[in-house]
């Protein structure tokens, strides 16, 4: 219940009528293990010591050559961080860990298929199969530092083992998610020029063992067709010695990774001593529209800032069990299942399937038979897994000391069921703001130091100096708790060195807007533009509330759709809420809502009545909408998040575009049928 609808708002600013949520405090436990629990580690990273603070993050590693500049902006807003180290991600990722960890177990690789046996793959292990793997890449394939390499890997153990050997050998790689099409794959394999495609014969999903080789075709097709040539396709095979496709072998280009390392058995091979700032991979932002951009990754400062914040934020130490549920295809996995885990000598589970099969529990079983201690997902895997099997994680004896939300906000009601139910209210969570351009974390909670606030990713973590600006480029104050763009100030190790091949369009997407003098070489000119709209509370907390794009302004007031989504969530028998903008002649535009409900209930006009009171209860009137349509499933993208552009296409009767990359594209029909009757 609140009055503050009625708060006048200029047009520049974006109405906030979502209360502050109450603090949760981290377990005494938690705190007492922590890796960082000392305060002054703020301003050991405040803006005077910038950028000397980040010798700490490069000081977790193992430097062949100490650098002799930390920050080098000549090339302002491409930087260079720590010029004249000399460094090696692989090197850092195994070899510094087997003098004193050479049987831990580094990656836990769990088949979806339960029958199948878990494979516990230890450090010494994972450092055999690098090296065999690097030398069949540098003298099989003919590989050599600087080349790019395109992976097309579902979540298998191969996948790290390739990445961790391409950047022994200083090969860029650039790994498409798995589930994305042939043709995704091939327009990737020709903005980055690979020669090489390395891909799986196929994968398990949803209990099926797909053909996954069918997409290496597409890719090598499309490819071709744009241009570039790819002369050798190397598959892993899902059960070694055994091809399991139907899709067939095309001679004198395919090879059998596994028939090839034979030739490669107990072959040792040197790390390159890479430049910092030579590229470690690239990954494709899953943009909608226009050409995919290629995040180029630099290696020194990339796993500096994700050992940093692996080590701080994710509270990983060398003795835990990691889980992060997202998909190595996406910059998350990078960052937190491979380099960020591996460099502090964790063990990281990977697993291959999708996290309801074969029932709701198996995330839990998972958990209790390894002892996964840190847990990672994302909101949309928390209400999925709230919607289908709310009871399941009781069943399951697992303790989880910390557990990470990542890449959407979460609305409070999700926040404290993941940390009632999931967490059994034992486990401190961060709730992790970045991009795959950012490299690592920008905000969240330091969790040993700051208590939770749901919905909310907390302060910016070390390091890291968010302004929010107005759409003329003015600082609102801190803490106002108003609304704006918010940008960073300064650079950081972990953020992206430029778009692969268009440094214009890494200029023009992430710093024009408010650079006021594009000749500077003064880092402080360059603020970089995220894109998302965003929120700083009087305690220095941060909520975001989704790109700047999805902001909807009716009659002057712009309501973030985030908080009209957490409004509806508010509703018992609501599990998941989109708002879309629907044209409108009087008020510019009004928000449709979208909602799906939790098993068990049925769509009816009460509901729809009961959800339609929660927004104006919550909200205001201001936040009506036009119409409650209960859907049974929302549009969502392979990596889970809800297609809102398809919805925004529905309710204005416009033409929905191509969804055949969908995960779920019959929904789309359904939906239409029911809006546009
Ligand atoms: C959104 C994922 C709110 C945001 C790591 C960002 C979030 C975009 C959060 C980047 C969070 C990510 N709270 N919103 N904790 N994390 N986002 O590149 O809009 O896949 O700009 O990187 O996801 O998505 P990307």
């Amino acid at each position: 219940m609140t009055e503050k609808a009625n708060v006048e708002t200029s047009e520049a600013e974006i109405a906030v009528h979502m209360q502050e949520e109450a603090y949760f405090y981290p377990p005494r436990d938690f705190v007492a293990q922590a890796n960082m629990t000392d305060e002054s580690i703020y301003d050991r990273f405040s803006l005077d010591n910038f950028p000397n603070c980040f010798k700490e993050y490069a000081d977790m590693l193992d430097w062949y050559e100490y650098w002799d500049e930390i920050l080098d902006t000549s090339d302002a807003p491409c930087y260079k961080w720590f010029k004249g180290g000399k460094i090696n991600a692989s090197y850092n990722c195994i070899d510094r860990h087997l003098p004193k960890n050479k049987n831990k177990t580094a990656i836990h690789f769990v088949p979806e298929l339960e029958e199948d046996a878990v494979q516990h793959i230890t450090y010494q292990e994972l450092y055999v199969r690098v090296n065999e793997m690097a030398a069949l890449l540098r003298d099989f394939a003919g590989l050599k530092r600087g080349d790019r390499v395109t992976l097309h890997l579902p979540m298998s153990a191969e996948l790290p083992i390739t990445m961790l050997a391409c950047a022994r050998l200083g090969v860029i790689h650039s790994q498409v998610f798995g589930g994305f099409s042939g043709k995704a794959a091939g327009d990737r394999i020709e903005d980055s020029g690979s020669r090489v495609l390395i891909t799986m014969d196929s994968y398990y999903r949803g209990g099926k063992l797909l053909d996954h080789k069918k997409k290496a075709e597409e890719a090598v097709a499309k490819a071709a067709e744009d241009g570039q040539v790819v002369d050798k396709v190397l598959i892993w095979q899902r059960y070694p010695g055994k091809y399991s496709a139907a899709t067939p072998i095309v001679e004198g280009r395919d090879f059998m990774i596994n028939d090839v390392l034979k030739d490669f058995y107990g072959v040792r091979v040197e790390p390159e001593r890479m430049n910092a700032e030579d590229p470690l991979f690239l990954m494709y932002t899953s943009g909608t529209t226009g050409k995919p951009k290629g995040c180029q990754h630099g290696t020194g400062g990339y796993l500096a800032y994700v050992t940093g914040t692996s080590k701080y934020v994710q509270d990983i130490h060398p003795e835990d069990v990691y889980w992060c549920m997202a998909d190595i295809g996406w910059i998350t996995g990078h960052s937190y299942i491979v380099y960020g885990p591996l460099s502090l000598c964790a063990s990281s589970v990977i697993y291959e399937g999708i996290p309801n099969y074969p029932d709701p529990g198996r995330p839990w079983r998972i958990a209790q038979n390894l002892d996964v201690n840190i847990f990672h997902t994302a909101p949309t895997a928390i209400r999925a897994l709230r919607k289908i099997g709310p009871d399941e994680p009781a069943k399951y004896n697992y303790k989880f000391k910390h557990m990470t939300t990542v890449g959407e906000p979460i609305e409070p009601e999700v926040w404290k069921w993941y940390y009632k139910v999931v967490g059994k209210e034992k486990a401190a969570i961060v709730d992790t703001w970045w991009q795959t351009e950012t490299g690592g974390f920008l905000c969240s909670t330091l969790p040993g130091i700051s208590p939770m606030k749901p919905g909310s990713a907390g302060m910016a973590v070390p390091g890291i100096h968010p302004i929010i600006l107005d759409d003329e480029g003015k600082e609102l104050p801190r803490g106002a708790g108003k609304a704006g763009n918010i940008c960073i100030q300064n650079p950081w190790p972990g953020m992206f060195q430029t778009i692969w091949g268009d440094r214009d369009r890494f200029v023009t997407n992430y710093f024009a807007r408010y650079c006021k003098n594009p000749k500077s070489k003064d880092w402080r000119d360059w603020p970089y533009l995220t894109g998302d709209a965003a929120v700083e509370a009087p305690d220095g907390y941060y909520r975001i509330l989704g790109r700047i794009d999805d902001v909807i302004n009716v009659s002057g007031h712009r309501l973030g759709t985030k908080e009209l989504e957490s409004a509806a969530l508010v509703v018992e028998e609501v599990a998941e809420a989109a708002v879309v903008p629907v044209k409108d002649d009087i008020k510019g535009v009004v928000p449709d809502l979208y909602v799906a409900l939790k098993p068990g209930f049925d769509a009816s006009d009460a509901i729809a009545k009961k959800i339609m009171d929660a927004l104006i209860s919550e909200i205001g009137p201001i936040a009506k909408p036009r119409k409650v349509w209960i859907v049974p499933d929302m549009p969502k993208t392979r990596s889970g998040k809800i297609m809102r552009r398809v919805l925004a296409a529905l309710s204005n009767n416009n033409d929905v575009g191509d969804v055949m990359t969908l995960a779920n594209p019959d929904v789309v029909e359904l939906i239409k049928n029911q809006v546009q009757k």
